[in-house]
């Protein structure tokens, strides 16, 4: 292993099929990340959990992830691959860090405020306690790195407390991660309400792509998407929400920039750039959705991957965990 390569960790629940929010928010970038970083990605299945999830369904939706990932092209040679509770040192030093998280830290998480008004008849320690749960995936790597969303940066902020105060008590354990958040594509925001992002749980009204969506509903959705009464295409993220996401997932498809869009657009109206969007989007999906479909046709590979996977995180993750039972006391074994 390279010692000047940056360590990288990042995440995704399977809580919900992969949205084009996820691909051009993370997934792309993680994909550009693989030669000049050591990077590790989990497929945050005990995240997944907090809220209640068909078991058949939370099986199918972790390995799917784990083909699209590969689909998109995030090559399990050159990065680690792995779902999450395989590998238990997360859980091992979930627990320690739960003892070194304040309630009053995890009162004050927007997410977990969030979820709970949303979550209001299973409002369970595991959703209080999982910022903590997700200090222990990125300090278990030693990650320099945590691509995330704007969503997230409060959780990556919490680990850096969480890690200054072990440090702080027990020496120089645990890397100081830093969160990255992607100017492009970092907030892909609902089609039918430009005011919020992009969410899996919106699969049914039209407001999110998922990556394996046929080109005919990926059509549909653009074409139904809300903008408003005017008729420019011109980017102005307060005044023109749902138009100015349109063009930002536009330009990511097509690989232009905003300028060069709007001047594509400049006198046609809104239905011409709703169906182009489309288009795009349908032509950036298509080998990716080919090609996991192709992958989820061959089990065993996948079953491969996250094998080898487990085996390589594991070994990281074990060095620290190691580490961390010395330093609080635990007796070897
Ligand atoms: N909490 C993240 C989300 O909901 C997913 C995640 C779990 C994660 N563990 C992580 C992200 C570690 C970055 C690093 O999107």
């Amino acid at each position: 292993m390279d010692e000047a390569k940056k360590r990288i960790l990042s995440g995704i629940k399977p809580s919900g099929d992969l949205t084009l929010g996820s691909y051009l928010g993370a997934i792309k970038n993680w994909v550009a990340l693989a030669d000049s970083c050591d990077c590790y990605y989990c497929m945050a299945d005990m995240h997944a959990i907090t809220v209640r999830q068909d078991p058949a369904e939370l099986r199918r939706r972790t390995v799917s992830q784990l083909a699209q990932n590969i689909a998109c092209g995030l090559d399990p040679k050159k990065n680690v691959v792995f779902i999450q509770s395989h590998v238990p040192a997360h859980a091992q030093l979930g627990w320690v860090l739960d003892c070194y998280t304040m309630f009053g830290e995890l009162s004050r998480m927007t997410q977990f405020k969030d979820k709970s008004a949303k979550n209001a008849d299973n409002i369970n320690a595991g959703l209080f306690t999982y910022p903590s749960l997700m200090a222990a995936d990125i300090l278990l790597y030693q990650a320099d790195l945590v691509p995330v969303g704007e969503d997230q940066k409060q959780h990556v902020e919490l680990t850096r407390d969480i890690a200054h105060r072990f440090n702080t008590i027990y020496g120089e354990v645990f890397k100081m991660p830093e969160p990255w958040i992607p100017k492009v594509g970092a907030r892909i925001m609902s089609l039918q309400d430009p005011q919020s992002k992009m969410s899996k749980s919106e699969q049914d009204t039209g407001g999110c792509i998922c990556l394996m969506d046929s080109p005919e509903s990926i059509m549909r959705a653009f074409k139904r998407a809300v903008t408003d009464s005017d008729t420019r295409v011109c980017y102005d993220p307060d005044g023109k929400k749902g138009i100015s996401n349109l063009l930002n997932i536009y330009c990511a498809a097509a690989g232009i920039t905003i300028p060069q869009a709007e001047k594509e657009f400049e006198n046609k109206g809104y239905g011409a750039f709703k169906t182009a969007v489309g288009e795009a989007v349908v032509e950036m999906l298509r080998p990716i959705r080919e090609e996991a479909g192709k992958l989820l046709g061959d089990k065993a590979y996948l079953a491969e991957v996250y094998r080898d996977g487990a085996m390589r995180a594991s070994q990281t993750a074990g060095r620290t965990l190691r580490k961390v039972y010395k330093k609080v006391g635990f007796v070897e074994r």
